[in-house]
């Protein structure tokens, strides 16, 4: 691979705004589908529909929507500049944005800080996968035993026939019962992203987004429109759009709405993550920010809401809980399939087009680190290739060995030690939280909102103007002043203030 060659040749070019010399995407369509591939995932598919039903649905969407517009395209719109005006790793970028900006070499955290987050969602992002893996397996498995049975003429009836809906409806609840088979599932999971992140960019990352996301993208749409036309599709509109503002009002008072809002919104584009930096990197120069931001942060965000449409009506249809958690989509969709002729193929795509989308995040989520790991410059290209080979094996082997104590601490009718952990008891917003649920609320909702709010400022205050409006390439001054002005004042002090209130000051007041 020729990208360690490239790099250590021009990588002092980079911060002058001259051709960057990074390996870089095929063009411009690839990076976006990476991007995309890195944001849609589980955040999106199981992430959403849950934190959406948790905190009351309309209100919540519609301050998502806000939270999406006026700090995540800005914040990514200031990644992507910081990851291809850097030209490096994301603390190697910042590292080198700073100096020739004559400023302190403290901004690094913020790439520090974007590996430790990235990583540690890792952790427990490839047990849920696991679990998508587990309803593959048991959906092909159900299909498979009914042709078995009645011939190929089963294709066309519904997914798990045989079974109660009670039964149904509890196959994760089984699942969580059999801790071995959870961590073989993350195992193989963490496997094939580690075997795609060691290729590196073009041979693996973009190959995989290029391939699995036209998919995921069809069968989303097909899933939908069963969904609509199956389940109850005026209750799915009205709790997804139809805002509820007396419980928005009551949420309101100890702030977590909105930092629930602000952190999915982190989440879902990956951002604070340094992911994007990681991935600006690769973004060539004749492509547009804005543009590449905005179909990203647009892809995304349809995704959710067109997921939320493809879950709802059917948790509403069924008289299933919407405020089930985690549990939402493995639970529910199950039954919808259960319902439907073709069913068991119904099924069979929704869970892989599931796994794809978060096996493209993944990707992202070791990419970080691996690319720090890697070497930045001036290391032979062999050795910056083996080293990319041993980061990805010895990162990901740490990720899984972390997220077995994730899977652990999700078990229920046996006792593992982790499952009845509670490790940060001791600060009321973590309260009676287990390992899996704790890594998830202090990434989404502390070390991302963190992230993004360093990297707002480092953006708005220490790339100077000159620098930035090169980079970012508006097409408009004015655009590019509104840009600035959020990244200076809105986006720090919104995400600073929600972030001290909701996440110090209310839970300490109970
Ligand atoms: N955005 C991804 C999702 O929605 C998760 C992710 C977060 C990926 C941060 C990379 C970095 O599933």
């Amino acid at each position: 691979m020729f990208r360690g060659i490239k790099r250590a040749e021009g990588h002092k070019m980079a911060v002058s705004g001259s051709a960057n010399p990074q390996e870089h995407w095929s063009g411009r369509a690839a990076f976006i589908l990476a991007a995309v591939g890195s944001a849609v995932g589980l955040g999106n598919l199981v992430r959403f529909p849950y934190v959406a039903g948790e905190t009351g649905g309309g209100a919540f969407v519609l301050f998502y929507l806000v939270c999406i517009l006026f700090i995540g395209l800005p914040v990514l719109c200031a990644e992507l500049m910081i990851g291809r005006r850097g030209g490096g790793s994301a603390v190697a970028a910042i590292a080198r944005l700073s100096k020739s900006e004559g400023k302190s070499g403290i901004w690094t955290i913020v790439g520090w800080l974007g590996m430790i987050s990235t990583f540690l969602i890792l952790t427990f992002y490839s047990v849920l996968a696991g679990w998508v893996l587990h309803f593959v397996l048991l959906s092909i498995g159900d299909l498979a035993g009914a042709i078995g049975e009645n011939g190929l003429g089963a294709i066309s009836s519904p997914a798990f026939e045989a079974m109660s809906k009670d039964d149904i409806s509890s196959q994760l609840g089984e699942l969580l019962t059999q801790p071995v088979r959870m961590i073989i599932m993350h195992g193989i999971f963490i496997i094939v992203t580690i075997a795609i992140v060691m290729r590196g960019i073009k041979g693996g990352i973009e190959v995989a987004a290029k391939v699995l996301m036209p998919i995921f993208f069809i069968l989303l749409l097909a899933l939908t429109v069963s969904s609509l036309i199956n389940g109850d599709a005026g209750a799915g509109f009205a709790f997804l759009f139809q805002p509820d503002f007396e419980k928005f009002g009551a949420a309101l008072s100890d702030g977590s709405i909105l930092l629930d809002a602000i952190g999915q919104a982190f989440f879902s584009l990956s951002l604070g993550s340094a992911m994007m930096i990681t991935y600006g990197l690769y973004l060539s120069r004749e492509d547009q920010i804005p543009g590449a931001a905005r179909a990203v942060a647009f892809a995304d965000t349809s995704v959710a809401l067109i997921a939320g449409l493809a879950i709802f009506p059917i948790v509403f249809a069924a008289g299933l809980n919407e405020a089930a958690g985690f549990s939402l989509l493995f639970n529910s969709l199950p039954l919808a399939f259960h319902q439907l002729p073709f069913g068991g193929i119904f099924a069979i795509a929704f869970f892989i087009m599931t796994l794809f989308a978060a096996l493209t995040s993944s990707i992202a989520l070791l990419e970080v680190t691996v690319a720090i790991a890697d070497g930045d410059v001036d290391v032979d290209p062999a050795k910056r290739d083996r080293r990319r080979v041993q980061g990805a094996i010895v990162i990901g082997l740490i990720a899984f060995g972390i997220g077995v104590a994730n899977a652990l601490s999700q078990v229920s009718g046996v006792e593992t030690f982790f499952n009845t952990w509670h490790p940060l008891d001791f600060i009321p917003l973590f309260e009676g939280l287990v390992l899996l649920d704790l890594i998830d609320q202090l990434t989404a909702n502390i070390l991302l909102p963190l992230g993004g709010f360093l990297t707002a400022i480092f953006a708005g205050w220490v790339v100077s103007g000159s620098a930035a409006r090169e980079e970012l390439n508006f097409n408009s001054e004015r655009t590019f002043k509104i840009w600035r002005f959020l990244c200076r004042w809105v986006c720090p002090l919104f995400v600073g203030l929600v972030l001290v209130y909701a996440a110090i000051i209310a839970p300490m007041l109970g």
